[in-house]
């Protein structure tokens, strides 16, 4: 079966980040989060089918590279910061999926940590804000965030998305997302909130191009 897909973002260029971030305690362990990317991978489709050139940022996910997208691997928070600087100014749009550890490890260790008496203490430092930075660059892409909510999805995401400065909030329902094929998303951006039905994260993603495009043309 064909589908017709319009061409939305036809000529523009979009960059996403997306999967979970993995922040080393040491050569073998880590702290790290239950994203599986599936949104930004259905996203970063979704850019491609409305004829976007999309570079996806992906934290460790076992999903496949979309047809048509480039790639490239960023495991930890500090890597994909460094991977989407590269990229934001040769941007129209940046979608931040990406769920970014709030927290590293100050110092990884160089070698296992061995069992000892005691449990070791791990001393952690903040991790920057891949989208706070981008939206603050002086000609900033077109911003897009996500807002993992556990309650009633409202307030919380619209104060993100002014607190951060960024046009258009994704608010997502975490427990019935993660990890899951299905979502149900309420976008928030200037106008006010506006709902999308619950369904496969594909054709919300549909949904959620759809809308950036809108106001884009508007800007
Ligand atoms: O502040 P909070 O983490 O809830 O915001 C979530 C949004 O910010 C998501 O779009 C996420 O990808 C992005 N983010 C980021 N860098 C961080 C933390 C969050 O880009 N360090």
């Amino acid at each position: 079966i064909a589908f017709f897909q319009p061409k939305h973002l036809a000529g523009k260029r979009v960059l996403l980040t997306a999967g979970p971030t993995f922040e080393a305690i040491d050569p073998v362990r880590g702290i790290t989060n239950r994203s599986s990317g599936r949104m930004g991978y259905a996203l970063a489709r979704a850019c491609r089918e409305a004829g976007a050139e999309v570079t996806l940022v992906s934290g460790p996910v076992t999903l496949a590279r979309p047809h048509g997208v480039v790639r490239i691997d960023a495991d930890s928070a500090l890597a994909m910061h460094e991977a989407v600087l590269n990229h934001a100014a040769q941007c129209d749009v940046f979608i931040a999926v990406a769920a970014v550890a709030d927290y590293r490890p100050q110092a990884p260790a160089e070698h296992k940590i061995k069992k000892k008496g005691s449990p070791p203490t791990i001393a952690l430092t903040e991790n920057p804000d891949i989208l706070a930075e981008v939206a603050a660059l002086p000609q900033p892409p077109f911003c897009v965030g996500f807002a993992a909510e556990s309650q009633a999805l409202g307030e919380n995401a619209e104060v993100k998305r002014q607190r951060k400065g960024i046009p258009l909030i994704v608010g997502n329902l975490v427990q019935e997302s993660m990890g899951s094929d299905a979502a149900t998303l309420t976008l928030f951006d200037e106008h006010g909130r506006h709902p999308l039905p619950t369904g496969a994260k594909i054709d919300l993603a549909r949904h959620v191009v759809a809308h950036i495009a809108t106001l884009l043309e508007d800007r």
